[in-house]
């Protein structure tokens, strides 16, 4: 079953979104596989964000993603990288559908509530470097 990494940013765990986006997720279908709430080393925040290494909001994006915990998760369901990345809207709040995740909740383009990996690749990479082969969990639903 595919594989997603969602993660919710500081803005969305200081503003009480964690049960709000966690309940989208579970409503729709999707299954929760992992998720731990943590603070981001620097190192971490540069890792998870390298391709955007020479953009010039680099430094920003690193310094908020490290203001304060972040709430990681994994989340499991038929084409969930895709679907999830349409629930949260687009990347730009004031471009984001109301409905959607950012559409509904962020303004700014750098506080924008939540990131999710963005393909097959990401996905993988990503919930390598979030998380440990242990704390990511598979089960068959009985009820
Ligand atoms: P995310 O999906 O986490 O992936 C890269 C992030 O860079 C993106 O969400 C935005 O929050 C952030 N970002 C994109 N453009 C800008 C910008 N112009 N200024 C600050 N942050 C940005």
């Amino acid at each position: 079953m595919e594989k997603t990494f969602l993660m919710v940013k500081p803005d969305g765990v200081q503003r009480n979104l964690i049960g709000e986006i966690v309940s989208r997720f579970e409503k729709k279908g999707f299954t929760l596989a992992a998720a731990k709430l943590m603070n981001v080393s620097r190192e971490l925040a540069e890792k998870h964000y390298a391709e955007h290494k020479e953009r010039p909001f680099f430094g920003e994006l690193v310094d908020f993603i490290t203001s304060g915990p972040v709430f990681a998760m994994v989340w499991e369901g038929n084409n969930v990288i895709s679907t999830a990345r349409g629930m949260m809207g687009k990347t730009n709040p004031a471009d984001a559908a109301p409905g959607t995740i950012r559409g509904d909740f962020a303004t700014s383009v750098g506080m924008n509530i939540i990131h999710g990996s963005d393909s097959p690749e990401s996905a993988e990479r990503e919930i390598a470097l979030w998380f440990n082969d242990n704390e990511v969990v598979s089960y068959e639903k009985t009820i």
